[in-house]
């Protein structure tokens, strides 16, 4: 596989000994430059571009760990669990009345624990663990998973004086590697749900595209092993299995899902299996 990368930017000296050791973790160059002060953002992204061949970056700035893609259009992303989006999910998203919360079963007086197979930038196992669930998060891709430790630890640091968020922090667990790895660990005597959203194989070309998702379509393209991923989890112990899809797109396995759960744009599809499977 060709790396998508080859080179960490930091630019905040606060931060140089992390982000040489993302490099480090990531086996990529380390570059520290005080290039941004008094630079417009294009000639910023330019002298960002001279320094690598390859279309993307990882930037270390003062906002934290983003990728930052630079050709054939300018992209930023990190993993922000304080920005004001993931607040508004938190405290107006809806709650337990939301369709991932009933997808997983949470009820009044239960809230189980999820492993979140495809945990990507986080999102959904942050919501998750927002309504109470604890989250065991697998994410095998080097990039993405960086990304997301460094969301946890910058939200960590801001969560010292907010309890809220330090509680739901506390119900994340974020793990290396392919979840299949997961399946036999004792991660799963106290899993109730196994939950999966993989990179879909028609991506959307709308242009309402979130810009997280294109970034890591960009990354990764298509998780060309979902129903490998399907199958292992369906001869799991665990009763629920959850299937993120796009609403109109088909299901993932030969076996049918027990019932599903559709919204305006994506469906959950959900595997409910008896003690004895
Ligand atoms: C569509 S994204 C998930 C988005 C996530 N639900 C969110 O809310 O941010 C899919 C992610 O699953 C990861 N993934 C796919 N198969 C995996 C596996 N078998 N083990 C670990 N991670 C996997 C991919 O690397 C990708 O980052």
């Amino acid at each position: 596989m060709t790396r998508p990368i080859d080179t960490l930017i930091c630019v905040d000296k606060a931060n140089k000994d992390l982000a040489k050791a993302y490099a480090e973790t990531l086996s990529i160059a380390f570059f520290e430059t005080e290039l941004s002060d008094g630079l417009s953002s294009k000639a910023f992204e330019k002298s960002l571009a001279e320094k690598t061949s390859k279309n993307c970056v990882m930037l270390m700035d003062e906002g934290g760990l983003h990728l930052q893609i630079l050709r054939p259009s300018v992209l930023k992303i990190q993993v922000d669990f304080t920005s004001s989006q993931m607040k508004y999910r938190r405290l107006k998203g809806g709650g337990r009345n939301q369709l991932i919360a009933k997808a997983v079963g949470l009820k009044s007086n239960l809230s189980p624990v999820v492993l979140d197979a495809t945990a990507g930038l986080g999102k959904d196992a942050f919501v998750l663990a927002s309504l109470g669930c604890h989250v065991y998060m697998a994410e095998r891709n080097p990039w993405v998973r960086i990304l997301l430790e460094d969301g946890l630890r910058r939200a960590s640091l801001v969560a010292e004086n907010m309890p809220d968020l330090k509680s739901i922090l506390e119900r994340l667990e974020l793990f290396e590697g392919d979840a299949k790895g997961l399946f036999e660990s004792q991660v799963m005597e106290t899993a109730g749900v196994i939950y999966l959203d993989p990179m879909f194989p028609h991506p959307e070309k709308r242009a309402l595209v979130k810009k997280e998702m294109q970034a890591l379509q960009y990354l990764i393209g298509e998780d060309e092993d979902t129903e490998d991923l399907l199958n292992m989890a369906l001869s799991t112990k665990v009763k629920r299995i959850v299937v993120k899809r796009p609403r109109t797109e088909e299901g993932i396995a030969f076996r049918k899902a027990s019932y599903e759960l559709e919204g305006k744009r994506n469906r959950y599809d959900i595997y409910l299996q008896s003690c004895e499977s």
